[in-house]
C-alpha cells in the first residue's frame, strides 16, 4: 500500500484584492494584493493509484473528470506533473471545512492543498523540511500553487501576507508581513448564499480589462495598499476599516462595469451592508466589511468584540474564524 500524504491549507481573505491579470498563462497579477490567512482549511490527501488517470474524490464522492468541479484541479495536476516531470497518477481526496464557491476563497485553499499534497506524494516528503531539501521550498510551492489559483500563493503563510507583482513574472514574491499574533483580528463570514457563483473568478479576472474603471483602480491601489499596511502596523481598525470597505466596493464596481458585467452582489448583500452601517453607528463598534467574488459578507473586527457582534448576525448563517497559522503537512 502506498503512503498517504495529507495537506491542510487555509483559505485567506484579501484586504487588497487581486483582480485582473497582466498575463493569464503565468498568472501574473495586475496589482499587488494583501490578505489575512484564516483558520479555515481544505484538507487534501494524495496517494499513488493504479491506472492511466488521476482520480478525484470530494467529500467522499468520486468526481467525473469532465464535471465543472473537477476540471480545474485535474488541469492543475496535469500542469504540475508535466512541468515537474512526475509520471505517477494520484488518488486525491479533498474536503472543505466550509461551503465551496460561495465567495469564500475556496480555490485558494483547494488548489493550495492539492499542490502541497501531490508534490509531497510525488517526492515522498512528509514535512516542509523534507520538501525544502528537494528544492520545494515554501516559496516554490506557493509559486506552483499560484498556477492553479492566484490567491492560493498567499495561503502558504499564516498571519498577514503580501503578494507583490514585481516588475516581471519572475520578480513577483509572496511573504508574511505580520505574524497573526501581531493583531488578533477575526472574520465573521455572513453566508447570504451558498450557491455556486455564476461567473467563476477565472472568467471574471479576464473581464477586468474590459471595465472602463479598471485603469483608474490600478492607479490608486499602490497608495491604498500602503495605507492598509500602515493601519495594520499600528493596529488601527478605525483607519483600516474604511479602507477595506472602499477597496471591496471598488473591486465590485470594476466587476459591475466589465463587459459583460459580473454581478456578484444582490439585494440581500446590499441590505445587510445598510444594517451593518446603522448597527455600527448605534453601537459605536469598530466592525467593517470586505467582500470576495460573491454575495457573502466578511465582517472584520477585533477579538474583544466577538459577543458585541451577535445582535447584528442573529438568525443568519455565519462562520466565525480567527487568523490561521498557515499550511500543515503529514503522512501516514
Ligand atoms: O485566486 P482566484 O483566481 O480565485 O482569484 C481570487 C480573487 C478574489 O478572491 C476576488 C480576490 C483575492 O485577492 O483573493
Amino acid at each position: 500500500m502506498s503512503r498517504v500524504y495529507i495537506a491542510r491549507v487555509p483559505t485567506n481573505i484579501a484586504f487588497l484584492k487581486y483582480w485582473g491579470k497582466s498575463d493569464a498563462k503565468t498568472q501574473w497579477p495586475s496589482n499587488n494584493s494583501l490578505s489575512m490567512t484564516l483558520d479555515l482549511y481544505t484538507e487534501t490527501s494524495a496517494q499513488y493509484v493504479e491506472g492511466s488517470r488521476h482520480r478525484l474524490f470530494f467529500d467522499g464522492k468520486e468526481l467525473a473528470p469532465q464535471s465543472d468541479f473537477a476540471r480545474k484541479p485535474l488541469r492543475h495536476l496535469d500542469v504540475l506533473s508535466e512541468s515537474l516531470g512526475f509520471k505517477e497518477k494520484l488518488l486525491i481526496r479533498s474536503r472543505n471545512e466550509f461551503p465551496e464557491s460561495c465567495g469564500i476563497a475556496s480555490s485558494a485553499s483547494g488548489l493550495g492543498a492539492i499542490t502541497l499534497a501531490s508534490i509531497a506524494c510525488w517526492t515522498e516528503s512528509g514535512s516542509f523540511e523534507s520538501l525544502a531539501k528537494k528544492a520545494y521550498t515554501r516559496e516554490r510551492l506557493a509559486e506552483l500553487a499560484r498556477l492553479g489559483s492566484g490567491s492560493a500563493c498567499r495561503s502558504f503563510w499564516g498571519g498577514f501576507v503580501c503578494w507583490e507583482r514585481g516588475l516581471s513574472v519572475q520578480q513577483q514574491s509572496v511573504r508574511q508581513i505580520f505574524h497573526g499574533s501581531h493583531w488578533p483580528l477575526r472574520d465573521r463570514i455572513v453566508i447570504l448564499s451558498s450557491e455556486r457563483k455564476t461567473v467563476s473568478s477565472t472568467d471574471g479576472h479576464s473581464l477586468a480589462w474590459t471595465s472602463p474603471l479598471f485603469a483608474q483602480r490600478l492607479e490608486v491601489l499602490e497608495t491604498r495598499g500602503s495605507k492598509i499596511q500602515e493601519a495594520l502596523e499600528r493596529r488601527d481598525l478605525s483607519s483600516l476599516g474604511p479602507l477595506l470597505e472602499e477597496e471591496a466596493l471598488n473591486m465590485h464596481e470594476v466587476m459591475k462595469h466589465s463587459r459583460p458585467p459580473c454581478l456578484y452582489l444582490g439585494g440581500e448583500t446590499l441590505n445587510f451592508l445598510d444594517e451593518l452601517r446603522s448597527f455600527r453607528q448605534r453601537e459605536h463598534l469598530d466592525c467593517f466589511f470586505t467582500l470576495d467574488a460573491g454575495p457573502n459578507v466578511h465582517l472584520i473586527y477585533e477579538e474583544k468584540d466577538i459577543k458585541k457582534l451577535d445582535p447584528l448576525t442573529m438568525g443568519l448563517k455565519v462562520l466565525d474564524v480567527g487568523i490561521g497559522a498557515g499550511p500543515h503537512l503529514s503522512r501516514k
